[in-house]
């Protein structure tokens, strides 16, 4: 093949990116993200019987579970890309890990998404792990599609999960569709766009999709089983609020400061087949990115794309690593050769594949928003931009504030190279951040993560690829900033409280730990908080 063969035509590569819808779920353990991604998959055609999913996870075999250590648990560390088609839209959905103790990964993943499904518990409101995540959709400024789960439950009334929603996350939402009675009288959705009243009938196990009557708001009233002064709640109720989607702001959607809000039941197949019909038409398709230079790079320019997400040892037989690459124009096609932004090497992409569970397919092409895997030649980094046309770099992915700290050494003095070594290799494809002891001795390093499992991640990385045992020890920072590349000033400033301690990663960039929230509070008092980064993009 000639590179001729992989120039794209004008106009084609943008009409195929039209039809992708790229996003990830943004939520809590246990509010039902894996139940909510199986019943999509059902919904859009891509299982025939929902079960699989959830039970392999029950079974601690999830589709996405390769490495031991996940196997182990019984969860998902690492993340995976989920698609299926629907009337002629191709979903991709970036699964990010469900655990309480989700990583930096699950935040990177974020980043190759064009829009985030926020789905919450309806007796929980907006949890921790949901707020955390939120932020990053509204850091890149990703519209947010709101999904509250388990209306079948006891849980809030949908007023105050708007107005939980609304406090938490200090956005607008806006209902989009609205239960019919609520916990065990939930039957049904009132779809307050098409002014229409969808009412389910439970099916064994919600592996099938529900049986629905759709009919006017009156009638469906009728045939429901709600009482005389429910029916009278339901309907004040949807005067109050029916022109407030019709009202919605598009520009705040698109920035993420409003998102319309669908009710519903994943278990149950309630709601899905409403919010799927506007789901299509809310979720953007995918854009032009900007350059680094903050040129847009329009989408039918050769292929490009960036790396958000490196997994090594997928295949323990084969130690491979993959890189995974989300494609920001232009169409990608096997065999494709393309150049790394980072060294300028040309690598040809020979095989490609998308993933779907374990199951790894061959990829034949790829056009913006697709995610495509590839065989790490060893170079690739974490935010790399690869490239088939002329030289164009992406700064895509920030760095994020680690949250929690372990001191590590090796007992074995002979392993000490290894030690620097594994940890600078692991640091280099994001696992974890290395860092110098704060005016440490010896032959100490400091990790810092996001959440505190990764420590395990490598502790069991670090002894099965590079034989070395670490000995940990917690450090108890109570916070991190990021510090600007050149900040001898404000390191100048900082170094004279006790509280605070400077140091720099592998890559030398400086970060500022500090003991308390109140040690924060006074930096950035001493130096302005506009110069300390929860978030760093150079
Ligand atoms: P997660 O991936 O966000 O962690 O949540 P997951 O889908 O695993 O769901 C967590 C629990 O909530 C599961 O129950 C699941 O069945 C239940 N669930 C999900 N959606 C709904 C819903 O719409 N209504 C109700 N009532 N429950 C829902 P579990 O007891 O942990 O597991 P299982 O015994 O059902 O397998």
């Amino acid at each position: 093949m000639t590179q001729t063969d992989t120039i794209s035509k004008p106009g084609r590569v943008a009409g195929e990116a039209a039809k992708r819808r790229t996003f990830a779920i943004i939520s809590h353990p246990d509010a039902g993200k894996t139940t909510l991604t199986e019943k999509l998959l059902l919904y859009g055609g891509a299982l025939h019987e929902a079960g699989s999913i959830r039970a392999r996870k029950a079974s601690r075999h999830a589709a996405s579970d390769w490495m031991s250590i996940e196997k182990e648990r019984g969860i998902s560390v690492t993340s995976s890309v989920l698609r299926f088609e629907k009337d002629n839209i191709r979903y991709n959905l970036l699964d990010t890990p469900g655990h309480k103790d989700f990583s930096e990964d699950t935040l990177r993943t974020l980043v190759a998404a064009d829009s985030g499904l926020m789905v919450i518990d309806v007796a929980k409101g907006v949890e921790e792990q949901t707020e955390k995540l939120f932020e990053v959709c509204r850091l890149r400024q990703v519209p947010v599609i709101t999904f509250v789960n388990k209306c079948d439950r006891p849980g809030m009334e949908p007023l105050e999960v708007l107005s939980n929603v609304e406090n938490k996350l200090g956005i607008e939402a806006i209902p989009a569709s609205w239960p019919v009675g609520y916990g065990q009288k939930f039957q049904g959705i009132y779809d307050l766009i098409g002014k229409e009243l969808h009412l389910y009938q439970k099916s064994e196990h919600g592996a099938k999709k529900a049986d629905t009557v759709i009919c006017s708001l009156e009638e469906g009233l009728e045939k429901s089983s709600l009482s005389d002064a429910e029916k009278e709640a339901l309907r004040e109720e949807i005067m109050l609020i029916e022109d407030m989607f019709s009202g919605m702001d598009p520009e705040g959607f698109k920035k993420g400061t409003v998102s319309p809000v669908f009710f519903g039941s994943a278990l149950n197949n309630f709601g899905l087949d409403v919010f799927l019909n506007y789901f299509k038409e809310l979720a953007p398709p995918p854009q032009a990115y900007s350059d680094d230079s903050g040129e847009l790079h329009g989408l039918d320019e050769p292929f490009s794309g960036f790396i958000f997400k490196l997994q090594a040892n997928m295949n323990p037989d084969h130690r491979d690593c993959a890189a995974f690459v989300r494609v920001t124009s232009g169409q990608f096609k096997r065999g494709l050769e393309v150049v790394h932004a980072g060294t300028g090497k040309k690598v040809r992409m020979s095989t490609p594949h998308t993933l779907m569970g374990d199951e790894r397919h061959i990829l034949e092409e790829a056009y913006p928003g697709d995610i495509v895997s590839l065989f790490n030649p060893g170079f690739f980094r974490i935010g790399s931009t690869l490239y088939s046309g002329s030289p164009v770099s992406f700064n895509v992915i920030p760095l994020f504030t680690p949250e929690h700290f372990m001191k590590v050494s090796t007992k074995d003095p002979f392993k000490r190279k290894q030690l620097r070594e594994g940890l600078k290799q692991l640091s280099e494809e994001g696992v974890v951040h290395v860092f110098e002891v704060p005016n440490g001795v010896g032959n100490e390093l400091l990790l810092g993560t996001v959440g505190v499992l990764q420590f395990e991640v490598v502790q069991h990385r670090m002894a099965t690829e590079y034989g070395v045992e670490l000995h940990m020890q917690p450090v108890s920072y109570n916070s991190a900033r990021w510090l600007p590349s050149e900040s001898e000033k404000i390191i100048e400033k900082l170094e004279s409280s006790y509280s605070t301690h400077i140091t720099r990663d592998m890559d030398e960039n400086p970060i500022v730990l500090f003991d308390s929230a109140y040690a924060l509070t006074q930096a950035e008092e001493k130096v302005g908080a506009e110069n300390l980064f929860k978030y760093k993009q150079d």
